[in-house]
């Protein structure tokens, strides 16, 4: 089966409210995050018809700080297709109510799976690429699948070797002291 990418877009904006605010009236991280998996789950349910689980976040970084009484826009559409996973884009963005200023502030790529009534992995329909954009949003996600796959392994407790790195952490903020194992 065969899906449009239009068809399971999802755009939602909210009101930054004070009770989602830090101590200096940012909003908390943690707080757009779970916005971010809530719109990224909707449009891969909504594409897949099926309840989905978040596998994998790539990546987050908070460009801007999002502040009380923004009103926040989050997009999610879908990037990719593979057997069961699918990879949805979220871009978020802020604007300022009174100058209309608008800030982006972050896009990050959930990679979501269809899961059936016994929580088993089911298969999901796959995308129509009809535009330049559509095609390069697909390959990324490929791309990104593979620098995942090959990524070191070098840091895994039973291969780190500590002897190669003591020298590099020399002039960074922390003071090596007698190691004990
Ligand atoms: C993520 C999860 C679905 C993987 O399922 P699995 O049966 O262990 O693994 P599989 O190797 O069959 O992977 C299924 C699909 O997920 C993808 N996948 C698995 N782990 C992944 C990861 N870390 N990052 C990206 N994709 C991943 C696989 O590539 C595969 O995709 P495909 O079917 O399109 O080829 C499973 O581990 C799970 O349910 N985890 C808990 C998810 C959850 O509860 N999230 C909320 C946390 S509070």
């Amino acid at each position: 089966m065969i899906r449009t990418i239009e068809e399971s877009q999802i755009t939602i904006t909210q009101l930054m409210l004070p009770t989602n605010s830090n101590f200096s009236g940012k909003i908390h991280g943690g707080y757009i995050l779970s916005l971010m998996d809530q719109i990224a789950f909707a449009c891969a349910s909504k594409h897949s018809r099926n309840y989905c689980v978040t596998a994998s976040v790539n990546k987050v970084d908070f460009l801007n700080p999002i502040e009380v009484g923004e009103l926040v826009t989050l997009k999610a559409s879908i990037n990719y297709t593979g057997r069961t996973s699918m990879v949805i884009g979220v871009r978020i963005e802020s604007e300022n109510i009174q100058t209309g200023e608008k800030k982006h502030c972050n896009s990050s790529y959930f990679t979501m799976v269809a899961k059936d009534e016994n929580g088993e992995n089911v298969p999901v329909p796959g995308i129509i690429l009809d535009t330049k954009d559509k095609v390069r949003r697909f390959a990324r996600s490929i791309a990104r699948q593979e620098q995942a796959k090959h990524r070191s392994t070098a840091f895994r407790t039973s291969e780190f070797k500590m002897e190669l790195y003591l020298e590099s952490l020399k002039g960074q903020n922390a003071q090596i002291e007698t190691i004990h194992y």
